[in-house]
């Protein structure tokens, strides 16, 4: 019997468009792109082509102005708000570009927050961020403040709250733009190692050479599009060079 694999992600006719009259910026033009089941897509592209806006979209944070995306199956529009929350909390892991911690709190309370927001009981939230934060290499130091750490640190911090409900679907944006090249080189390494498999995905939003080569596809995107699709990173650093 023929098992059909469900893919990780499906956008269809995505269009985004913000604000209204002289002030309308037509961020997403048509979308079509599907994540598979236990890959690392990369989405690259110039700055303004609609990279976040894309990530955002698809992972229920921005409704968009025309067409659909299913996140394994579900149509993250369709819920209520309260439901998308839900889903969003128990199956989806988001790295935003500015890593977003809490100053005030200890790296573990950051990094239980999803989990509080749950519902999850304190003590259970605390030693599920312990075990993040051990995945991540700061395990030494979960009653600190972020506040005390290095950009790399910080951004491993943002990763172990993407990761700590673990999640099915994990979305960077630009995880390794303020680090340097051996710390970038691990942090990828790192959510390559807990984002793929069976049943998971992980996209990153790039321009960091450096990374493509942990990429199984690279979505290259411009002017609200996606342009195409490179089935390995040799194929697209190849036709890089080419243009
Ligand atoms: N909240 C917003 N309000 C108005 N315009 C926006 C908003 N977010 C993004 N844009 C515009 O949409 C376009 C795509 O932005 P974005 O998705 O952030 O691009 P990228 O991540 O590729 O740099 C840009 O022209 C940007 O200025
Ligand atoms: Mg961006």
């Amino acid at each position: 019997m023929q098992v059909q694999q469900q893919s990780a992600v499906v956008c269809r006719g995505l269009t985004k468009v913000f604000g209204t009259g002289t002030s309308e910026v037509q961020a997403l033009r048509g979308i079509d792109i599907e994540v598979r089941q236990g890959e690392v897509m990369m989405l690259v592209g110039p700055s303004g082509c609609g990279k976040t806006t894309l990530i955002s979209t698809l992972a229920g944070v921005l409704n968009p102005s025309e067409g659909e995306c299913l996140v394994f199956g579900t149509n993250l529009n369709r819920l209520s708000d309260r439901e998308r929350t839900r889903y969003r909390g128990s199956n989806i892991g988001f790295v935003f570009q500015q890593f977003n911690l809490i100053g005030s709190l200890s790296l573990r309370e950051n990094v239980g927050v999803p989990l509080l927001l749950q519902g999850v009981p304190y003590s259970e939230a605390m030693r599920k961020a312990d075990e993040a934060l051990a995945k991540v290499g700061l395990g030494h130091r979960t009653e600190d403040r972020t506040t005390s750490l290095s950009g790399g640190q910080q951004q491993r911090v943002a990763i172990a709250r993407a990761i700590v409900h673990g999640p099915k679907l994990i979305v960077c944006d630009e995880p390794t733009s303020a680090l340097d090249h051996v710390t970038g080189q691990h942090v990828v390494e790192l959510l390559r190692s807990v984002a793929t498999g069976e049943g998971r995905a992980l996209i990153i939003v790039t321009h960091d050479s450096r990374i493509y080569r942990f990429a199984d596809r690279i979505a290259q995107m411009d002017d609200g599009k996606v342009q195409r699709i490179y089935e390995s990173h040799q194929d697209f650093l190849a036709a890089e060079r080419l243009s």
